[in-house]
């Protein structure tokens, strides 16, 4: 939520047609070449899904009903696998679970019917992944074009705490335009999510290219040779970044993991990782672009965090002006005892925590 302009920015650019924001989503014409793209380029997207259709259902019955005249042998054979992922937001379908299984009887009912047997279901690895989306009595039932979400890129290979999703990250960092500084820094990089994302921005490498599985390479119609052409393209697109990048932590284990998994990308290892306090940092490179998640631990007292939200704006005018600083939290109230006016704020979910993104021009 609150990335649906930056997504459909990107799909524009990509050569998605009759582009239409929706809540929570962006829905766009295309061939199976910008399906393949969107799944490859789409930095804030968390899955590509085909529509199938959409109907309207008062209860469960109606729901059975009509996904049953869905024409089911279009997307799924009698020896594939599938499975149903729902995305629920009604007073009258309650529990995800059973539309799930009302959609699944819909279907393994109607092949039974025709065929005498019926596909298997297969929750890891299915041929096809359905979507049920209900909101209120409106369904939206599509084929999942991405299998798992997005965000596992496939380039993480150390977590701490609290990382931040990949998508969120790059949507956060897709609101600035940090490529215009010379120095990136984040200085509570943690496992350093937002450096990845940014270096992966900055050389013009597609978020999901490390990654190896998507849904539709299960598909009957996977065109193994356009998604290999594809790949190859991106490839030769990567360009040298045109920033220096910068990340610290006061944790050694952060430094170790934000190391580990800068490690695997194109000029990862030139990224400058180390381990110091924030607060204790002498100057900070004039000019830079300067993004932060700091902690917004529940575990610490609420002054205290106040407190320590204080101390990272004075620290930024102290000893980082002039910076664009850009401070991302789901502690919105300590966010507001930064001690400095912001001149842009984006309203943000992390997970189900309502966040904010907020910009600060620091000046001398
Ligand atoms: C919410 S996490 C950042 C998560 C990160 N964005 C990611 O995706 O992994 C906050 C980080 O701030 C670091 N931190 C806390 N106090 C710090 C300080 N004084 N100086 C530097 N880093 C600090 C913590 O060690 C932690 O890694």
């Amino acid at each position: 939520m609150g990335l649906e302009s930056v997504l459909s920015e990107e799909i524009k650019k990509l050569g998605g047609e009759n582009i239409k924001i929706a809540k929570r989503a962006v829905i766009y014409d295309g061939d199976l070449e910008l399906l393949y793209k969107s799944n490859l380029y789409l930095r804030s997207a968390i899955r590509v899904l085909v529509g199938i259709t959409s109907f309207e259902a008062k209860n469960e019955d109606e729901l059975y009903k009509k996904a049953k005249e869905i024409d089911w042998f279009k997307y799924l054979k009698l020896n594939q696998t599938f499975a149903i992922d729902t995305n629920v937001t009604s007073d009258i379908f309650r529990h995800s679970k059973y539309v799930a299984y009302k959609v699944k009887d819909a279907i393994a009912d109607k092949f039974t019917k025709a065929k005498g047997r019926r596909p298997n279901v297969n929750t890891y690895n299915p041929n096809a992944k359905f979507n049920v989306r209900i909101h209120n009595t409106s369904v939206e039932i599509s084929l999942d074009s991405s299998g798992t979400s997005l965000h596992q890129r496939g380039y993480k290979v150390d977590s701490l705490d609290a990382p931040l999703s990949e998508v969120l990250a790059a949507g956060i960092l897709l609101n600035t335009n940090f490529s215009e500084k010379e120095y990136f820094m984040d200085p509570m990089c943690g496992s350093g999510t937002l450096i990845t994302e940014a270096l992966m921005i900055n050389i013009n490498m597609p978020p999901n290219f490390m990654r190896e599985e998507f849904g539709f390479m299960n598909w009957t119609n996977y065109e193994d040779r356009m998604w290999k052409d594809i790949k190859e393209n991106a490839k030769n697109s990567i360009i040298d970044p045109s920033i220096k990048f910068v990340g610290t932590d006061i944790s050694r284990k952060a430094v170790f993991a934000t190391k580990k998994n800068l490690s695997i990308l194109p000029y990862g290892n030139d990224v400058i990782v180390n381990k110091k306090d924030f607060f204790k940092i002498n100057k900070c490179q004039e000019n830079s672009f300067i993004i932060m998640n700091p902690p917004y631990d529940i575990r610490l007292k609420e002054n205290e965090i106040t407190e320590f939200y204080k101390r990272i704006g004075d620290k930024l005018k102290q000893d980082c002006a002039p910076c664009d600083a850009w401070i991302f939290s789901g502690n919105i109230p300590a966010l507001k005892q930064f001690g400095l006016k912001p001149a842009k704020k984006v309203k943000l979910m992390n997970g189900k925590l309502d966040a904010e993104l907020r910009y600060f021009d620091i000046y001398s």
